[in-house]
């Protein structure tokens, strides 16, 4: 992984510029990027540098499955997410920061939302308090995205998905086969394959008849769990997915979630976060991944800003520099 710096240098180093320690510091930020993206992007790191420039001292981690780029983008098509989300769990847990911390708070890009939600259910070591995902399928996908052109990776993959979604060999080498949901035309039930196959979804939404219980206290343990909707995506189909709605892709009808099963008997702790009122639904104008003015800085200000109930002496003002050496 990482080269690191010692932390006992890091800590000596930041030591002079550190924030006094009777202000209530920022908690650490994990941020996990969508398809095709990776942890170092410059367009990821800018909405990193925004939360610090919002919230000063917060020390952000970009979530990743690699150290080398190009590895982690291949990582977001290809890959078995169970392993991809126990390394992740694994790194988080070791790392010489975020270990530190009583709590992180969370920003999930498109599948990275759902990414970060397994992290809750499975892991939570450090425990979230508090999840934004952005144009997320958390209700899976109904059909697989268009490729551009000249994304070779991304056509070569899904044209190996015609009519094999649920062989064992995609559904551990395909990462959006991972989260393709399919029901039933007439009933809009899932499908037995879908049950029996899927690596991911079916088992983190808790769909199986045997439900883990540690998914819902996990999740009903968040402070808040905020779901924004991209008004126009044409990129995620269906787009409430991101609401965790079902949606006949023939008729256009929305069954929204709290009239969903997966609600109503609480399969993953939504409905007690609801109840304390930490389930908030938004929309955002624009396509997939097209951020209005000021949306991540007001999500910053609101769900993100240091509290008095989430102590931590924080990374020190340098470390984060640091760190990315
Ligand atoms: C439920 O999930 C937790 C966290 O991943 C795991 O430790 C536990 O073994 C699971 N329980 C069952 C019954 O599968
Ligand atoms: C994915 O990896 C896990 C853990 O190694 C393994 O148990 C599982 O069988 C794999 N999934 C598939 C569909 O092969
Ligand atoms: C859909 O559900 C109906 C009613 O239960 C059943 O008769 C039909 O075979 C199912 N279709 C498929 C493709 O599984
Ligand atoms: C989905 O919509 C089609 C009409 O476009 C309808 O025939 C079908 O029964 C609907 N399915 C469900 C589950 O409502
Ligand atoms: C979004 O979709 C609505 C309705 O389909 C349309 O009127 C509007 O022009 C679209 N806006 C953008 C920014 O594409």
């Amino acid at each position: 992984m990482l080269h690191l710096i010692p932390l006992a240098t890091l800590l000596l180093l930041s030591h002079a510029t550190a924030t006094p320690l009777t202000d209530p510091q920022p908690l650490p930020l994990i941020i996990w990027h969508g398809l095709g993206d990776n942890y170092a992007a410059d367009g990821l790191h800018e909405v990193g540098d925004l939360a610090i420039k919002t919230n000063p001292g917060t020390f952000v981690y970009y979530v990743r499955c690699h150290d080398d780029p190009g590895t982690d983008s291949r990582a977001t098509f290809i890959g078995n997410l169970t392993e991809q989300l126990a390394q992740v769990c694994e790194d988080i847990a070791s790392h010489e920061i975020l270990s530190t911390a009583p709590a992180l708070n969370a920003l999930g890009f498109s599948q990275g939302g759902q990414f970060l939600r397994g992290y809750i259910e499975r892991c939570n070591h450090p425990p979230v308090k508090n999840l934004v995902t952005f144009g997320s399928q958390h209700n899976g996908i109904a059909k697989y995205q268009v490729c551009g052109d000249d994304d070779w990776v991304c056509r070569s993959w899904i044209s190996l998905l015609k009519g094999h979604t649920w062989s064992d060999f995609v559904q551990s080498h395909v990462v959006p086969s991972q989260y393709f949901r399919a029901t039933n035309f007439s009933t809009g039930d899932p499908t037995p394959e879908y049950l029996a196959h899927s690596n991911f979804l079916a088992d983190i939404n808790n769909e199986r008849a045997r439900k883990n219980t540690t998914y819902a206290a996990n999740m009903a343990a968040l402070d808040r769990f905020i779901m924004y909707v991209f008004a126009n995506d044409t990129t995620v189909i269906p787009k409430e997915s991101g609401w965790f709605a079902q949606t006949n892709i023939s008729s256009g009808e929305v069954v929204e979630l709290r009239d969903r099963p997966i609600y109503q008997q609480d399969w993953i702790g939504l409905k007690e976060l609801d109840e304390k009122g930490g389930l908030v639904f938004e929309t955002t104008s624009g396509g997939h991944m097209t951020f209005e003015d000021d949306v991540l800085e007001h999500v910053f200000k609101t769900y993100f800003a240091p509290t008095t109930t989430a102590h931590w002496k924080g990374a020190g003002a340098d470390v984060q520099e640091l760190m990315e050496l």
